[in-house]
Parts: C-alpha cells; sequence; structure tokens
C-alpha cells in the first residue's frame, strides 16, 4: 500500500525553535494524524537544514565546530517536537550519511545529463541569505537592509539548466490549480514566472564555503543550499532504492508562505522534471504567525513567549490555540489574551467542566456505571441530529484545510451538550420515584457520556494527550480509527467510569500568565 508521505519543511540549524517552526509542525501533525485516523499508512517526516554559510559562521563565532552547532540544534528541535507530542516517523538532518549520498547521485546524474554546466558569472553577493541578488532586488538604487552587506564578486560556478524548463513548468502550473494549496498562491508563482527565469547557480567555491556537501565531479566544489535541503525530501525515503515506490509522490509538502517561490514552486519540480522523478501531488502553504510585541506583553511587561506556553498549559492547548486561530494560508496574530481566553472559556471551561460534570454524575447517580439509554425524546434527538451534521462537516472540513472551522464545529457540538445537561437536569430527575424519570437520568447520562466520546475521537488528531486522557476516564482503552469511533453507538454501556480529573488546571508553573 502506497504511504500517505507527509513533510515539513527543514528548519535552519542556526537558529532556536520558535512559534514559527512549532507552528507547522502541528498543522503537518494534524494532517498527519487525522489521515491516520481515516485509515492512511502515514509517513511523516520533518527534520533540520544544517549546512550553509550561516552555521558555518555561527560556529566560528562561537569557537566551535559546525557539526557541534547542528547537534545542539537537533537537540533542541527534537526536543520542541517532543513537547509537542509531534508523532513524526523520522527526522532527517542533513549531514547524515544517507542524505549526502542522494544529493550527490542526484547532482552526478543531473551532470552525466548535461543538466548542469560551469560557468563564470559576476554578481551581487548577500552573505546574509546566501544568495546572490538580482538588480531587481534593490529599492530606489539601494540593496534592503535585510540582506546585510551585499558585494560584487566573479568566480566560476556550476550552473542548473532551470530556464529551460520555464515553458513546461508554467503549463504544468496552468493544467494543475490543486497543486498549491490555497490556489491564490499558484497566481503568485504563475506571476513569477512571468520574467524569463535564469539558470541557477548551485555551488560554491569550496574555500569560501567548507560546510556543505562536495560536488561528486568536482570536489573543489560544495552544493549550495537548496539542492542540498530540497533533495532531503526524497533522501530520507531512500531514492533510487526499492522502498521508494511505497512513498513517493509525496502527498504533501507543508511549507510557509516564505519558501514557497522560487524554492519549493519553481526550483524543486524542475530539480525532478529534470530527474525524471514524478512530482509531489501538492504544496501545502501556510501563511505566518505575527507577533505584536504589544499583545504579547503581560502586564507586568514581561514578554511571554509561546513557546512557554506549551510548559505551562501542556501541549494541547497549545496544539489547539494554534489550529483554531490559523485559517491555514492566511497569517495570523498571535496574541496572549486570546490565548488565554480560548484556554479558559474553550477548553477549561467547555470542555474540562463538561467531561468533569458527566463523569461526576454517573459517580454519584449509577455508581460509576455508564447507564444504557433506553428513550429518545425531543432533547436526544435534536443532539444526535446536530452530531450527524458535525460528523459530516468535520470529514469536508479536514478535507478542505479548515481545521479551524471544522474545531469551532466540535466545541459548537460541546456547548450542545452542556445545554443538554442543563435541559435534562439530571441532578432533577434524580429526585423523582416516577419510573420514566429513572429511564430519562439513565438516557441522560448515557447521552452526556457517549457525546464526550465522540467529541474527543473528533478531537483527538488536534488534542492527542486529552482525547485518550478521557478515554481512559471513561472506561475505554484507545482512540482508533473515525470511521468506527465517530458512530453515535453504545460501546460506553456498561463501563466504569473513573471519577473525575481536571483536564485544564490553572498553571501552576511560576511566571505563568494567568
Ligand atoms: N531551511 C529552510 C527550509 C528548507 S525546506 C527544504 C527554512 N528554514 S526556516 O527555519 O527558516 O523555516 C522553517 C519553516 O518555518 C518554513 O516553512 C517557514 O515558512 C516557517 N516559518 C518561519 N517563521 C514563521 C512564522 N513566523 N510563522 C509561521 N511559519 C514560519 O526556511
Amino acid at each position: 500500500m502506497k504511504k500517505f508521505y507527509i513533510t515539513t519543511a527543514i528548519d535552519y540549524a542556526n537558529g532556536k525553535p520558535h512559534l514559527g517552526h512549532a507552528y507547522e509542525k502541528v498543522l503537518t501533525d494534524v494532517i498527519a494524524r487525522s489521515r491516520r485516523m481515516m485509515g492512511e499508512d502515514v509517513h511523516f517526516l520533518t527534520g533540520l537544514d544544517e549546512h550553509g554559510q550561516k552555521v558555518q559562521q555561527t560556529a566560528q563565532q562561537r569557537g566551535i565546530e559546525p557539526i557541534e552547532l547542528c547537534d545542539e540544534a537537533s537537540g533542541d528541535f527534537r526536543g520542541l517536537c517532543r513537547d509537542l507530542e509531534i508523532s513524526n516517523d523520522d527526522f532527517i538532518r542533513t549531514t547524515e550519511d544517507r542524505h549526502k549520498k542522494v544529493v550527490r547521485r542526484l547532482l552526478q546524474k543531473l551532470y552525466d545529463e548535461g543538466r548542469i554546466y560551469k560557468a563564470e558569472y559576476t554578481g551581487y553577493y548577500s552573505a546574509r541569505i546566501e544568495q546572490f541578488l538580482r538588480e531587481r532586488d534593490q529599492v530606489d538604487g539601494e540593496w534592503p537592509a535585510e540582506y546585510g552587506e551585499v558585494v560584487e564578486i566573479t568566480e566560476s560556478n556550476y550552473f542548473f539548466k532551470l530556464g529551460q524548463y520555464q515553458d513546461w513548468l508554467v503549463e504544468f502550473l496552468n493544467g494543475n490549480p490543486d497543486f498549491i494549496f490555497p490556489r491564490f498562491r499558484g497566481k503568485q508563482v504563475l506571476e513569477f514566472l512571468k520574467e524569463p527565469l535564469n539558470d541557477l547557480c548551485i555551488s560554491r567555491p569550496a574555500e569560501r564555503l567548507s560546510w556543505g556537501i562536495p560536488l561528486p565531479f568536482d570536489e573543489d566544489y560544495v552544493t549550495y543550499v537548496w539542492f542540498d535541503a530540497l533533495v532531503n525530501y526524497v533522501s530520507a525515503v531512500g531514492w533510487g532504492e526499492e522502498r521508494f515506490e511505497s512513498y513517493w509522490p509525496a502527498d504533501f509538502h507543508v511549507i510557509g508562505k516564505d519558501i514557497l517561490v522560487p524554492p519549493h514552486a519553481v526550483y524543486w519540480p524542475i530539480m525532478l522534471k529534470a530527474a525524471g522523478i514524478p512530482l509531489p501531488k501538492s504544496l501545502l502553504v501556510h501563511g505566518w504567525w505575527l507577533k505584536s510585541g504589544r499583545k504579547m506583553a503581560k502586564s507586568t511587561g514581561n514578554v511571554v513567549d509561546p513557546l512557554d506556553l506549551i510548559g505551562h498549559f501542556g501541549p494541547d492547548a497549545f496544539r489547539y490555540f494554534v489550529t483554531r486561530e490559523m485559517n491555514v494560508g492566511q497569517d495570523s496574530d498571535f496574541s496572549l489574551e486570546l490565548f488565554m481566553s480560548r484556554y479558559k472559556s474553550d477548553l477549561a471551561n467547555d470542555l474540562g467542566n463538561l467531561v468533569s460534570r458527566a463523569l461526576n454524575m454517573i459517580g454519584r447517580y449509577c455508581e460509576g456505571t455508564v447507564p444504557a439509554a433506553s428513550l429518545e425524546e425531543e432533547p436526544e434527538k435534536e443532539l444526535r441530529a446536530l452530531w450527524e451534521e458535525t460528523r459530516k462537516s468535520s470529514a469536508e472540513l479536514y478535507a478542505d484545510m479548515q481545521f479551524h472551522v471544522a474545531l469551532e464545529k466540535t466545541f459548537a457540538f460541546i456547548r450542545a451538550i452542556n445545554r443538554y445537561a442543563e435541559i435534562r437536569a439530571p441532578w432533577k430527575l434524580a429526585k423523582s420515584d416516577d419510573d420514566a424519570d429513572r429511564k430519562r437520568l439513565e438516557t441522560a447520562l448515557a447521552t452526556l457520556a457517549e457525546g464526550v466520546r465522540l467529541s474527543v475521537v473528533l478531537l483527538k488528531p488536534v488534542m492527542p494527550g486529552t482525547a485518550e486522557r478521557v478515554y481512559r476516564l471513561l472506561g475505554l482503552t484507545e482512540v482508533r480509527e473515525w470511521e468506527r469511533d465517530l458512530e453515535w453507538a453504545s460501546i460506553l454501556e456498561g463501563k466504569k467510569v473513573s471519577a473525575p480529573e481536571i483536564l485544564f488546571p490553572r498553571p501552576k508553573t511560576e511566571g505563568a500568565p494567568e
């Protein structure tokens, strides 16, 4: 069976993990986990981009070897994945042999087939972004500050014949409007391709940059950043080996909008085409998290690092927040106030209280065993109808990458269960001696428990820890797959539930926001 293969960008090793990295991993994880729930055999890759000038320079400044810096970063980024409960199957580092080997094999193939040539090149070079710039990158005759120092240099280098594939790429993009999600990003690529495409310089003289993969056909050069980094998507799954066929083409490359044009939408498709490797099925391009300093400041004036929130409130609260607030493709502002309000109202209040209420009442009125639902009156009918609608729309929303709306609907269902509890008022029914009321009471408790169960099954891709915890509290073992577990059923009948636990407590850690 072909795997559902999904990747994130690989992060630069010379920086610390930040909100943007965390978001991308969560987004990809939500897709990976939801696909597993749909029965797909998922392979989820993330990793670290370790070569290049910046790593070499940073290591030099710190008086350590580049690989030491990368080892440190690898610890930090793997730590981030662990803290966020990211379910990646693999973590690739571009300094690993398995990667270097494939990069060299690919370069050799393209060189042998005449797609790479050597030429002298004079251009304006920015060491900060490790790229030659174009005249039109200037603003009013000046190089913008983001490029740092820009110097004119002449050197011999190797070039990849990018330009000759321009017409092919335009045609491909026009014929495959779903290649890039959201679609408006595809239009930006076509806009970029209106200008003639230059061949791509793919090397750096080793004397200037030693921290890279040597070209197999000229060891005086190392390959330049994109030809190294992009190849991770195929090196990790063994391009050239038999197993490659069961992974490739990738189903999604998840990336941020800054690395769509030109790397992922122009260089990568052309590199693959030239090498005779099929293209990935789709690029999923997310927007950026912006941080307004004002909003991130606590009343005391301290600025909160969003990643600290994982420690204070747990991975699921963080995962919920970024998935709930970001409309995939758009930008979003990270605000602490909003985080706290979602934590308190959606998680602690709507979901957390519902779970403890349900468990409490089952404990009090049914000795901790979920009773049978023997009636179906108007309140039950309404709740069930809402569930069927929620379930159906969730499937569509997941397919359309509308995770924020899917969560909104799930929480609308959770609030409806809370309202159902108010309407049925089991605490009142418990006082009645009437047989019909006893049935209503039992039905209400069974319905509450089933509503809770279904909600957490639906929430599992976003809040895996919470889903499993609630499942155990309900006397069940493991959330497995959506087709079966999202069915309104009576599997809880006769199950012994646990005493309630506080799922979303006030943070105890010092320095946590209130
Ligand atoms: N190493 C390259 C990618 C190579 S992929 C073959 C790189 N690394 S990065 O560390 O700068 O960025 C990694 C990912 O994080 C990118 O997809 C980028 O868009 C994303 N983000 C970086 N800052 C971000 C935000 N503020 N918000 C959301 N995502 C952002 O680029």
